[in-house]
Parts: structure tokens; sequence; C-alpha cells
């Protein structure tokens, strides 16, 4: 059975383009940002470790599984589980998604406008301290004030809903095919210079020798948090990529290649941090703010810091954007094409449930970080959005999408997606589906009953 290619729809133009558009969603500030931060708080090694094994085992069988549902219904995720005639709750997986996606674009934007704010200021010449200290200060005054976090959120939602409005390929394609390349050349050059620290070794010890005494269940449910974050994984994003793919994709081929490429990028980012944190004699503990605190410090001893800072901010900046429109394109697909909605229209409820969440998570850090629920639990938005989505909501999407991919699918159908109607061989079939009908669920749901102290 081929593929039904329905003439109508967007698809990607190049072959280029197709993994800068895959590589541009999943490249971000869950590399950048939330990597490192991570891995600081979990332990280094230990959570690198955890980390890579649930990229390979979990992360590149689920993403196969979901370019294949994408390309091969042509559909966003709703009509996805409709095409493959799934009875039952199967759309279920695309309320799922939805939710989550609303939640992770709520947060990444005010972490976006921190990236802004960052941009604005090394422009401006405002990041110029002598030592880490007051980069730490400064952050901490900037995050915690109500107006500033607030007007760039709101902002980067603007610039979100501005490129989402225009369709797929004019916006999206056109600007991976630069912004990937330049951003990975950058990193290679800070990451040269974290590496003739003094003291930069002990970054990478940290980093690369793992301590099993510290692979805890939270370790291993952060990983598989992040591995989901960082391939944009579980809600239908890739689904919905995939679905732009055109006949001919090699899907498992591009799928390896993304999560190569983004889990290069998050260990560069780490090599950037690391050397510097140890360097400068900080905790590798922070939290949300290690990267705006240890970045600018970096920049100030670089010379020419002030251009690289531009740079480079500039740059996370449009790699935020890209990751946020491949969000935002689940639930406007799926508002323009179940619901029958104009793009614009879509477009725009799904900004305006954005603004409402942006704005709580941007207050969580100063007016409403003390936000006490009727007297029973302390409840601060931010990390609300950010722990449910991550490492409940898509860990719990991937599973459901990986127990369609391998019980539910037609096998043939599966096997015609992923060689092209038999044009291509596709050696790891087996294995793929081994993991898709067996090991993908099951190590998720261990990891969730690790996690929640069932074990
Ligand atoms: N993967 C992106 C990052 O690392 C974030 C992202 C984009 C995402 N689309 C997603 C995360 C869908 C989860 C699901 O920055």
């Amino acid at each position: 059975m081929a593929d039904s290619i329905n003439n109508n729809r967007a698809q990607f133009a190049t072959r280029l383009g197709i993994i800068a558009t895959t590589v541009g969603s999943a490249v971000g500030l869950g590399n950048i940002w939330r990597f490192p931060y991570e891995a600081g708080n979990n332990g280094g090694g230990a959570f690198l470790l955890c980390y890579i094994l649930c990229i390979v085992i979990l992360g590149i069988p689920v993403l196969c599984a979901e370019f294949a549902i994408g390309r091969s219904t042509q559909s966003n995720i709703f009509g996805a589980f409709r095409a493959l005639k799934a009875s039952g709750k199967w759309h279920w997986v695309g309320y799922i998604g939805i939710l989550a996606s609303i939640m992770i674009l709520s947060f990444y934007s005010v972490v976006a406008g921190w990236t802004m704010e960052y941009l604005y200021q090394s422009i401006v010449g405002g990041l110029n301290f002598k030592n880490i200290d007051a980069f730490h200060s400064h952050f901490s005054t900037f995050s915690t004030s109500n107006w500033r976090p607030i007007m760039w959120t709101v902002l980067f939602l603007l610039c979100n809903y501005i490129i989402v409005v225009r369709g797929v390929k004019k916006g999206i394609e056109k600007m991976s095919n630069i912004m990937i390349p330049a951003l990975f050349v950058l990193l290679i050059i800070f990451c040269i210079n974290s590496l003739m620290m003094p003291n930069a070794s002990e970054g990478l010890t940290f980093l690369f020798t793992p301590d099993f005494s510290k692979i805890t269940p939270k370790v291993v449910v952060s990983a598989l948090g992040q591995a989901f974050f960082s391939l944009s994984l579980g809600l239908g994003t890739m689904m919905t990529y995939g679905s732009y793919f055109s006949k001919d994709t090699h899907i498992v081929r591009s799928a390896t290649i993304t999560a190569s490429l983004d889990t290069l990028v998050a260990i560069l980012a780490g090599l950037i941090i690391f050397p510097a944190v140890f360097s400068f004699g900080m905790s590798p503990v922070q939290g949300p703010a290690l990267v705006f605190e240890v970045l600018p410090s970096i920049f100030a001893q670089m010379p020419g810091g002030q251009i690289w800072s531009i740079l480079f901010f500039f740059l996370l900046f449009l790699a935020s954007l890209s990751s946020t429109i491949s969000m935002s394109e689940v639930s406007i697909a799926f508002l323009s094409e179940e619901k029958k909605m104009s793009r614009t229209k879509a477009s725009t409820l799904n900004l305006a449930v954005a603004l409402v969440g942006g704005v709580l998570s941007a207050l969580s850090f100063g007016y409403l970080s003390n936000l006490n629920f009727f007297g029973l639990f302390d409840i601060n938005f931010f990390n609300f959005f950010d722990f449910t989505s991550s490492n409940i909501l898509l860990p719990l999407g991937g599973m459901l999408i990986s127990i369609f991919a391998g019980w539910i699918l037609e096998r043939s159908r599966l096997k015609d997606t992923l060689t092209n109607g038999g044009k291509i061989g596709v050696r790891t079939f087996s294995l793929l589906v081994l993991c898709l009908k067996y090991l993908a669920p099951i190590c998720i749901m261990l990891i969730f009953l690790l996690g929640l102290g069932i074990f």
C-alpha cells in the first residue's frame, strides 16, 4: 500500500529542508538551557548516561513511529488516528498532545523571553560585569521583576504568531536552513574556548564520569523527560512534521540524524557550561538560572565578547522560535483541519491561550512565587507546567504512540512506510518493531512506577 499523497497539503521543499526543520524543532532551549541545568541538578555523568540510553532505546523508535504515522496518513494527530481506523479512544493521544503543547509553549516562551532580554542587554552593553556573582544578582533581579519578563514573553509569543500564521513552507524551512548551521559553528567556538579555561577538566569529569550511586528514580525520570522534551516527542509535533515529508524521505535515517544532531548540541552545551562552572568555582546545581548566569560570564571574558554574546542570543532566540513554531503546529493543524478554522483564527486562539499560560509562568519567579492553593500546597506555574508536560504527559504520549505503532498499526503498513513502498531496505526493521512493541512501553511504564515510588 503506497502512501496516499494529498497534493493540496504543504510539503517541505528539499531534503536539507526536512533535516533542518526537524532539527530546528528538536534543537532549542531544551538543549542549551534545559539539558545543562537538568544535568547539573541530577549528578552530571549519571544523568548523561541515562539520557543517552533513553534517546537510543526509546527516543529514536518513537521518533520513527511519529514520522511514519504522520507521513502515512498525511494528517494531524487526530486525523492520523482516524485515518488508521483506530477504534476506541486513540484520539485522546491528541488531546494529551494539545494539553502538553500549550503547557510547554507557556513556560518555554518565558525562557525565550529571557533570551530576548539578554540579546537586548548584549546590544546595549548592559552585561559588562566583572564576576559571576554580579551576573547572578543581575539575573535574579531581572527574572523576579514583574513587568520585564512579561513584556518579553508577550513579545516572543507575538513573533511566534507572526511566523505561524504565514504557514509551513515560507517561514519555518528557510529560517532553519541558515540558523541551525550557524548555531552549530558558534557552539563549537565556545566549546573550544571553555575547554581552555583553568579547571576545565573538572567540568569534563563531572559531565562524562557517571557515578552509578547517583542513579536514583528521580534521575531516571528526569532523563526520560529530557529525552522526550529535547526530541520534541510524545505530543504529535514530529507526527505533524512527518505529515509534511515527501514520499521518498528516508524516515529511519532522518530520525537517526535528527536524534544524533540533537544530542550533539546538548553535549556541546554541556561542554561549554560545565568547564566554565568549575572554572568559576560555582556549584553545578543552579536550576533554571544556570545558563543565564554562566554564558554571559563566559562572553564577558572572551575577546570580542559583546559580538559573541549578540550573535549567540540572537541564534538562541531563533532556535527557540523554530521549536515553538513546531509546538504550535500541533494545535493549529488540529484547529484548522479538524475544526475547520481558518489558519489565522487557529493561530490567534493558540496565541491567546499561550498568553495566559505565559504570563502565569513569567510571574512564577516574582509576584506569584509564593502562591498557595487554598492552604493545601504551593503552586509555581512555571515548574508545574514544566514538570507535568515533560515528565508525565510527553512520556505518556510516547508510550501510547509506541503501543499504537507496535500493536495496532498494520505491520505491512508500517513496513511499507518505513521502506518507502519497498524502494529502500531498512535493516533495523525488526529491531525497531521490537522496541515499539515491547521495550518502549515497558521501559516507560517502569520508569513511571519508579518515579511514583512504587518500586
Ligand atoms: N525540542 C525542543 C527543544 O529542545 C522543544 C520542543 C519543540 C518540544 N517541540 C516540542 C518539546 C514538542 C516537546 C514536544 O527546545
